[in-house]
């Protein structure tokens, strides 16, 4: 016996019953994107490991546990291709960043206000809500005109409208900022001194952290490590006046467009690059795996890989856990052809496969039954597809130059010409109950 193939752990099948669905909310955030004036930009599913190594930082969880690198067996022609030189994008971020500077778009526009819609890949430990294949529909705004703190609620709005578009209801924005680099710097300060008595209450990964990177104790799911955080009672009397005055507006911006958030000082997002503005949005039914979407502001990103000083803010969305949000509610949706032909010879046969590529490029969506059987299998396949019309071709409709229609609903049977292969009132016909 060969062997049965799954797929790889933490990935999943799509299946034609939920691609409506995926479709669905593809082309509802399009929309609304361009109701937004943001436009789709599309960058390889790899990239040099370094790119997200530098972006993400070292001893970010992502970085330290999750890459998923590639190993080349052989070494290209052109010698570029290295064990662990590439890796899987964990994220869209730095991709786009690279892809801004590499195309110089800053010459070409003031800001840039992108989206991407696409798999991301890291390798974690695979459980609901949390796949090593993932999908997420991300937002970067990035530009010279990028560093107004309108701009931050702009990102903010359009991520809680495309979740409300999405018909979700059930969902909390947490907002926080870090403030500048030099904030931060303070933060991470204060935050050793507040931890230095407890680090023994602490997960082995967090008293690791200590060191490496204290901001990542905030974010573990540990649940000893979230009572220490919790009792901690994080001000932000670390911040700047500027950054002060700089997220005041933000919420200003948010309050206006009547927006709800939770400010917490507590959230400072797994990812290295952030300054000021940061945000989560979580789902009430997801479990421990309960953030649908977050992002924030990262104005050094640009020059650290490499670019011009130039400020910039996003987001990303993971659809597989919008879709789980969404619930058991929704019905799967099965896409279904306008119209069956069901011939009873070869002769028909001919006919009915002419007449099928004629529906077709018609934009009437239709398929035939390609084997000649009996009348009663083939009208069992027809009514299995769920068209509401099937065309019936035999010998008799061939000699009279017309084929059968009969209506699935009501079961009613009629004759429609197709003399001189016209078949105008065939695609009426048809279109009527479309
Ligand atoms: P992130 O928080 O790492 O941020 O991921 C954003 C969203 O992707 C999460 O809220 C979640 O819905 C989804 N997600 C992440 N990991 C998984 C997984 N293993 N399985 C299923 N879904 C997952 C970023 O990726 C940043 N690049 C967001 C951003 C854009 N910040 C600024 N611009």
């Amino acid at each position: 016996m060969s062997k049965i193939f799954s797929a790889p752990r933490g990935t999943a099948d799509i299946l034609p019953a939920e691609m409506f669905l995926w479709q669905d909310i593809q082309d509802t955030a399009r929309q609304i994107f361009a109701n937004y004036n943001y436009r789709e930009i599309q960058t390889p599913v790899f990239e040099e490991t370094e790119l997200f190594t530098r972006s993400m930082g070292k001893t970010s969880d992502v970085v330290q546990k999750q890459m998923l690198n590639l190993q080349s067996q052989k070494k290209s022609d052109a010698g570029d291709i290295h064990v662990g030189e590439l890796s899987l994008r964990p994220e869209g971020t730095a991709s786009v960043v690279r892809a801004y500077i590499e195309n110089g778009l800053k010459q070409k526009e003031n800001i840039s206000k992108l989206f991407y819609i696409g798999p991301m890949f890291r390798g974690e430990r695979p459980q609901k809500g949390r796949l090593r294949q993932f999908h997420q529909i991300g937002v970067e705004v990035i530009g010279p005109g990028a560093n107004h703190p309108y701009i931050d609620a702009e990102v903010i709005a359009l991520n809680v409208n495309l979740l409300n578009a999405f018909g979700l209801k059930e969902f909390e924005l947490k907002i926080n900022t870090l403030g500048s680099l030099e904030d931060k710097k303070n933060l991470s300060k204060g935050l050793r001194k507040l931890l230095s008595d407890k680090i023994s209450k602490l997960c082995p990964d967090c008293q690791n952290r200590f060191e490496r990177n204290v901001f990542r104790i905030l974010d573990c799911k540990n649940e000893a490590c979230c009572q220490v955080v919790h009792d901690l009672k994080i001000s932000d009397t670390y911040l700047s006046e500027e950054s002060r005055a700089y997220f005041a507006q933000v919420k200003e911006a948010l309050d206006g467009l009547g927006i709800k958030y939770l400010v917490c000082h507590d959230l400072v997002r797994g990812l290295d690059y952030y300054t000021h503005t940061v945000f989560e949005i979580t789902g009430f039914s997801l479990g421990s795996q309960d953030a649908i979407s977050a992002g924030g502001r990262y104005d050094n990103l640009v020059s650290q890989l490499g670019g011009p000083e130039i400020p910039a803010v996003g987001f990303a969305l993971g659809i597989e856990r919008i879709i789980l949000a969404m619930g058991k509610s929704r019905e799967p949706i099965i896409q279904r052809p306008n119209t069956y032909i069901v011939s009873l010879d070869e002769k028909s046969f001919k006919k009915g496969f002419e007449i099928l590529n004629i529906l077709r490029s018609m934009d009437i969506s239709s398929d035939m039954n390609f084997h000649v059987s009996s009348m009663k299998s083939q009208m069992r396949s027809a009514d299995k597809s769920g068209a509401s019309s099937v065309i019936i071709l035999g010998g008799s409709e061939l000699e009279k130059q017309c084929v059968s229609l009969k209506d699935m609903e009501t079961g009613k049977q009629e004759e429609i010409s197709i003399k001189n292969n016209d078949y105008s009132i065939l695609i009426d016909r048809l279109r009527e109950r479309q």
